[in-house]
C-alpha cells in the first residue's frame, strides 16, 4: 500500500537519509527505532509531504487512507473534545458543527431552512454511529464523561493528543502512523489502547521507545542506523538479538579480514626487495587492493556521560508538608495530608491514575498553593521542578547554545558547551534552532539547564518523556551520582526500579509511604505484575488477604513490618555491597589492562636496537619495567580477592 524508494534528505550538511527503501503491506505492523534526532520523525514527515526527500519517490497505492499522530501537539481552536475525536472529515465537521448550532439554537436562517438535508447527509455518512464509538474510544483513554464537552483547548497538551488519537482510532484508517503515542498515556490507557491496536483492522507504522509495547505489537522493527533503514522481523526483543548476531558475525569477518591483509602486507614487504619475488610481492598488494573491504562495525550509538557539579547539602528534613488541603473547585484531591522527605531519599510516586500523584508534586514545588496545612521547607533545600513543561518554555527561536546560556548564575561558554557535549550537542549542533531539534534533543536540552545548577531537592515528573533507551540510562547514571533528594513520577518499571529507594503510594487522598526499593512495595503489596502495581488501588489493604484471594496456597505467615522493613534494608544493603564490589573489580581490571599495555610498550622498546643506541635509556626501562612488575602482581593479587569475594557474594544472594 506504501512504496517508498531511493530516499535520500540532509538538513543543513547532515544527512539524514541516504537512498533508503521501504515497503508497507497491508495488515503489516511495523515499528521504526532508533536514537534521539536520528530523524525518525522527519522520515514519517517526507511520507506525508509535509516536508520534500531530496531525491527518491514515495508513492501511496490508490485510495489508500492514512492516519496520522503526530510526536508534538499541534494548537486546537475552539473545539471540544468530542468534536475533535469526531472531526473524521471536514465534511463531517461541518455537519456536525451545524447540528449542534440547531440544537443550541445558534443555527442561521439557511442553516435551519435546510436542516433536514443536513441531518440526512451526516446520518447517510454514519455519523450518529461514530459518536458511541467515539464515546467509547474517549473512555479507553482515560477521558471522564464530563470532559467529552470540554473545551480541549483548556486541557493540558497530553489530554489534546489524546483527543487526536481518539479521532485517529474512530476514522480507522488504512494505515496508522503514529510518533510516540505511548508518550502521554498512563498505564491504564496504555494498556487499553494496546489491546485496541491489537485487534486493529489496518496497518501501523510506529515510532516508539517502549520496549514492552513494541514487543506487544510489532512483527517488523525497522532502524535507521546511519541513514540507512533495516528491516528485521520480529518484535523489538527478536531484534534486539539479530542485531548482536549480525553485529558479532562483521566483527568476526573484519578480523579475518585484518589478519589476511596483515599477512599479505608482510609477505609483500620481505619480498619486495628481492628481484626474483617481486612480481609475487606486487601481485599480494593487488590481492589486497582488489579485496572489498570490510568496516569495523561501529561501535554502538556515541554514549551520554554527565557529571554534573554537586549541590550544596540540605539539612536532614528536605521538606515537610502537615495536614495539607487541597481542591481543584469542588474536586477535592487531599485533605489533612502528611507528606516528608529527608535527605539522600530517592521516592517515587505510584498510584492509579488521577489520583493526584502530579498535583502533589506541584503542591511540593510551591507551584499550586495549598489551601490548608503547613507546607515547611527545610534548612538549605533549594528546590526544583521538572516536567515536560519546562520542554515547552524553551523559546523555539533560540539555538541551543543561547538556551544553555540561559541560566539563572553565570556561566562561562566553555561551561555551558561542554555540558552540552556531553548530551550529544556537539560541534555545530550547539548552533541550531530549538524549533527544528528533535522530541528527544528538546528533553535533552531541558535536561542539561537543570542539571547545570541542580537544586538539592530535585522534583520530577515523567523525566524520561522523549528520551531513548541510552539517554535514559544516562539520566539514571547523573541521578545516581546525585547528592540531593529526589521525589518523581514515572511510568517506566526500569527506571523506578533503578532510582527508587523510598516508594509513596497516592489513592484517593491517601499517602502510604513504604520505607524501601520498588521491590520491597511489591513483595509488600503483593503485586503480581510490576506494571500494574504502578496503577492499582489494592495497596493498603492486608498483603495476605489479597495473596488468599489471588492463590490457593498462602505464602509463610507474613512477618510483621519491623521485620520486612528490616529484610527490605539487609536486601539493599547487600545489593550495594554488590554493587561496590563489581566496581571495585572494574576498577582494578582497567588499571591491570593499562598496566600491562604500558608492559607491551615497554618490552618493545627494549626489543628495539636503537634504544640501546641512546645512553642509559635502556636501564631505565628496565627500572620502570621492574617496578612495573611488581604494582602488576600486588594489584592482580587484589583482583583476585575482590573478584572471589564478589562472586561469593553474588552466589550468596543467588
Ligand atoms: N528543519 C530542520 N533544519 C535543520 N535540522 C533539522 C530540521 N528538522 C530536523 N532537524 C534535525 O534532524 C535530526 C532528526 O530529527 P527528527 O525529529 O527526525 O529525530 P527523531 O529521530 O524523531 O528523534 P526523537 O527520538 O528525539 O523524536 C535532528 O538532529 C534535528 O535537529
Ligand atoms: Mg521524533
Amino acid at each position: 500500500m506504501l512504496t517508498i524508494s531511493g530516499v535520500s534528505k540532509t538538513f543543513g550538511g547532515r544527512t539524514l537519509f541516504e537512498d533508503v527503501s521501504l515497503q508497507v503491506n497491508r495488515g503489516d505492523r511495523i515499528g521504526l527505532v532508533g536514537p534521539n534526532g536520528a530523524g525518525k520523525t522527519t522520515f514519517f514527515s517526507l511520507l506525508l509531504r509535509l516536508n520534500e526527500p531530496d531525491t527518491g519517490l514515495i508513492n501511496f497505492e490508490r485510495g489508500t487512507t492514512v492516519g496520522y499522530l503526530p510526536q508534538e501537539s499541534a494548537p486546537v481552536g475552539d473545539e471540544t473534545v468530542l468534536e475533535i475525536a469526531t472531526a473524521v472529515t471536514p465534511e463531517m465537521h461541518e455537519l456536525r458543527r451545524k447540528i449542534t448550532a440547531h440544537e443550541n439554537g445558534l443555527a442561521t436562517a439557511d442553516e435551519e431552512h435546510d436542516f433536514h438535508i443536513i441531518q440526512d447527509r451526516f446520518n447517510e455518512l454514519g455519523g450518529y454511529q461514530l459518536e458511541p464509538k467515539a464515546k467509547q474510544i474517549l473512555a479507553g483513554l482515560s477521558f471522564r464523561e464530563k470532559d467529552f464537552n470540554r473545551l480541549a483547548r483548556e486541557m493540558s497538551g497530553g489530554w489534546i493528543m489524546r483527543a487526536h488519537l481518539a479521532r485517529l482510532l474512530v476514522q480507522e484508517p488504512d494505515l496508522l502512523i503514529l510518533d510516540e503515542p505511548t508518550n502521554h498515556l498512563d498505564l491504564e490507557s496504555l494498556q487499553w489502547f494496546q489491546d485496541y491496536l491489537d485487534n486493529y483492522p489496518g496497518a501501523i507504522l510506529m515510532i516508539s521507545h517502549d520496549r514492552e509495547f513494541l514487543n506487544n505489537l510489532v512483527k517488523w522493527i525497522v532502524e535507521i542506523r546511519s541513514g540507512s533503514l533495516i528491516r528485521y522481523r520480529g518484535n523489538y526483543d527478536d531484534y534486539l538479538l539479530q542485531r548482536a548476531a549480525q553485529e558479532e558475525q562483521l566483527l568476526a569477518a573484519y578480523k579475518n579480514q585484518q589478519k589476511e591483509i596483515a599477512h599479505l602486507q608482510e609477505f609483500a614487504d620481505r619480498f619486495r626487495a628481492k628481484a626474483s619475488k617481486a612480481s609475487q610481492a606486487q601481485s599480494k598488494l593487488k590481492q589486497i587492493e582488489r579485496m572489498e573491504k570490510i568496516e569495523a562495525p561501529v561501535s554502538d550509538l556515541k554514549k551520554i556521560h554527565f557529571e554534573f557539579p554537586q549541590p550544596i547539602r540540605s539539612g536532614l528534613k528536605v521538606i515537610k508538608l502537615e495536614k495539607v488541603d487541597f481542591a481543584y473547585g469542588e474536586n477535592v484531591i487531599y485533605q489533612g495530608m502528611d507528606f516528608e522527605a529527608e535527605r539522600d531519599q530517592r521516592i517515587v510516586l505510584v498510584g492509579p491514575n488521577g489520583a493526584g500523584k502530579s498535583t502533589l508534586l506541584k503542591i511540593l514545588a510551591g507551584i499550586l498553593e495549598i489551601q490548608g496545612g503547613n507546607r515547611e521547607l527545610g534548612h538549605n533545600a533549594k528546590l526544583g521542578y521538572y516536567s515536560q513543561h519546562r520542554v515547552e518554555m524553551l523559546k523555539p527561536g533560540r539555538t541551543v547554545l543561547e538556551e544553555g546560556l540561559d541560566t539563572p548564575q553565570r556561566v562561562t561558554e566553555q561551561f555551558v558547551r561542554t555540558v552540552l557535549g556531553c548530551f550529544l550537542f556537539r560541534g555545530d549542533d550547539v548552533f541550531k534552532r530549538v524549533s527544528v531539534l528533535s522530541g528527544g534533543e528538546k528533553s535533552r536540552l531541558a535536561l542539561v539547564k537543570l542539571l547545570m545548577d541542580p537544586p538539592n531537592l530535585l522534583l520530577m515528573d515523567e523525566p524520561t518523556t522523549h528520551l531513548d533507551m541510552s539517554s535514559i540510562d544516562a539520566l539514571i547514571d547523573a541521578l545516581h551520582q546525585f547528592k540531593g533528594t529526589l521525589v518523581f513520577i514515572s511510568h517506566d518499571v526500569y527506571f523506578i526500579r533503578k532510582l527508587g529507594n523510598h516508594v509513596v503510594h497516592v489513592n484517593a487522598g491517601r499517602l502510604t509511604h513504604y520505607k524501601g526499593d520498588y521491590q520491597y512495595y511489591l513483595d509488600k503489596t503483593a503485586a503480581t505484575s510490576a506494571r500494574a502495581a504502578l496503577t492499582s488501588t489494592n495497596v493498603g489493604k492486608p498483603a495476605a488477604k489479597i495473596v488468599a484471594a489471588v492463590k490457593t496456597s498462602l505464602p509463610q505467615p507474613s512477618p510483621n513490618k519491623e521485620a520486612k522493613r528490616e529484610e527490605a534494608e539487609q536486601r539493599q544493603a547487600k545489593a550495594k555491597e554488590l554493587r561496590d564490589k563489581k566496581s571495585q573489580v572494574d576498577k582494578l581490571e582497567k588499571e591491570i589492562a593499562l598496566l600491562e599495555k604500558r608492559r607491551l610498550e615497554l618490552t618493545a622498546e627494549l626489543e628495539n636496537p636503537e634504544t640501546y643506541a641512546k645512553g642509559g635509556a635502556a636501564s631505565q626501562i628496565n627500572r620502570e619495567l621492574m617496578e612495573l612488575e611488581e604494582t602488576l602482581g600486588r594489584l592482580n593479587a587484589s583482583w583476585e580477592a575482590a573478584s572471589t569475594h564478589f562472586l561469593s557474594l553474588q552466589d550468596g544472594k543467588a
